[in-house]
């Protein structure tokens, strides 16, 4: 993963440098790469070519970056730390980094329509499309507009369940599916189980986020310890309190598991993959 994000994204002796670098210091060199494990894991179980899974891991990792690069600007959550190092707009400047995040948003699109994804191009066009709802106002980028809206706010746990589906849940469900389709060896019913497993891995990463915000430390985690409390953010942990958010973590982890159950060890990948981000401590 590493090697294809460094190949595809412009290198920092291409003009405009400055910007090249600071998409790169954002995307290359750290974070655990679940998306990307994500889509080749369900792809692995498609039987996709492992350069489609590539190109469509690099997709979605490139949104991830943008989403993080963005989520810890001043105007959004104002963090100084990401994966261990000063954030995008320390080490630059805010509108360095607020175009990194832009131009790793279109370099994933880039990404998802100059390679070839799907042997029919009909096919890939849904992928696109499934993939820019997940990163929209309707997936992401809208569970971050109800996010900072919610800054004080008690929500409901519906409401909460609502915004976690949305601004984290969404992009990992979404790149399950993108795996999934880079290959032709599934059914329409294996889709509508990865689709639950997704859902469920996806509420259960911001669960499980939450949760470590409240007992992580900053120097494990590589980003501020602490920060949704200090910024009266609701979370599963303030609302639920930490044992049952964690109760919840591993009910979520239960129903994932029991989504792969018709795969048997053709899911071992996505099985593995979910206890990770219920059991990770970073
Ligand atoms: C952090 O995501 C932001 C959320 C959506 C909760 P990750 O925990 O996957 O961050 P990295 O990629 O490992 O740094
Ligand atoms: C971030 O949620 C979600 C997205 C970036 C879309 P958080 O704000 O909880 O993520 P961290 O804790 O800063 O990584
Ligand atoms: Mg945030
Ligand atoms: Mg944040
Ligand atoms: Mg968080």
């Amino acid at each position: 993963m590493e090697t294809a994000l460094a190949e595809l994204i412009p290198a920092s002796r291409i003009a405009p440098a400055r910007l090249h670098d600071a998409m790169r210091y954002s995307t290359l060199g750290g974070g655990k790469r679940v998306r990307a494990m994500l889509v080749f894991a369900a792809g692995e179980l498609a039987g996709a070519e492992a350069r489609r899974l590539e190109i469509a891991a690099a997709a979605v990792e490139a949104i991830h970056a943008y989403s993080l690069i963005h989520d810890d600007l001043p105007c959004m959550d104002d963090d100084v730390l990401r994966r261990g190092k000063p954030t995008c707009h320390v080490e630059f400047d805010e509108a360095t980094a607020l175009l990194a995040g832009d131009a790793l948003q279109s370099l994933a699109f880039q990404l998802l329509s100059e390679h070839g994804l799907a042997d029919d191009p009909r096919e890939q066009l849904r992928m696109i499309q499934l993939f820019s709802a997940a990163c929209g106002a309707r997936g992401m980028a809208g569970g971050q507009a109800i996010d900072l809206d919610a800054v004080g706010k008690a929500l409901t746990l519906p409401e909460l369940e609502h915004m976690h589906i949305l601004k984290t849940g969404a992009l990992i469900r979404a790149s399950v599916l993108l795996g999934a389709h880079c290959g032709t060896g599934l059914a329409a019913g294996d889709f509508e189980h990865l689709d639950r497993y997704g859902k469920c891995v996806g509420l259960a990463f911001q669960v499980v986020d939450d949760i470590l915000d409240e007992e992580g430390d900053s120097a494990t985690l590589g980003k501020t310890a602490g920060k949704d409390r200090a910024a009266s953010k609701p979370t599963y942990t303030s609302i639920l309190g930490l044992p049952a958010a964690k109760r919840l973590a591993s009910d979520l982890l239960a129903q994932a598991q029991e989504a792969l159950a018709g795969f048997q060890d053709r899911s071992r990948r996505l099985a593995e993959l979910a206890d990770f981000i219920v059991q990770r401590r970073r």
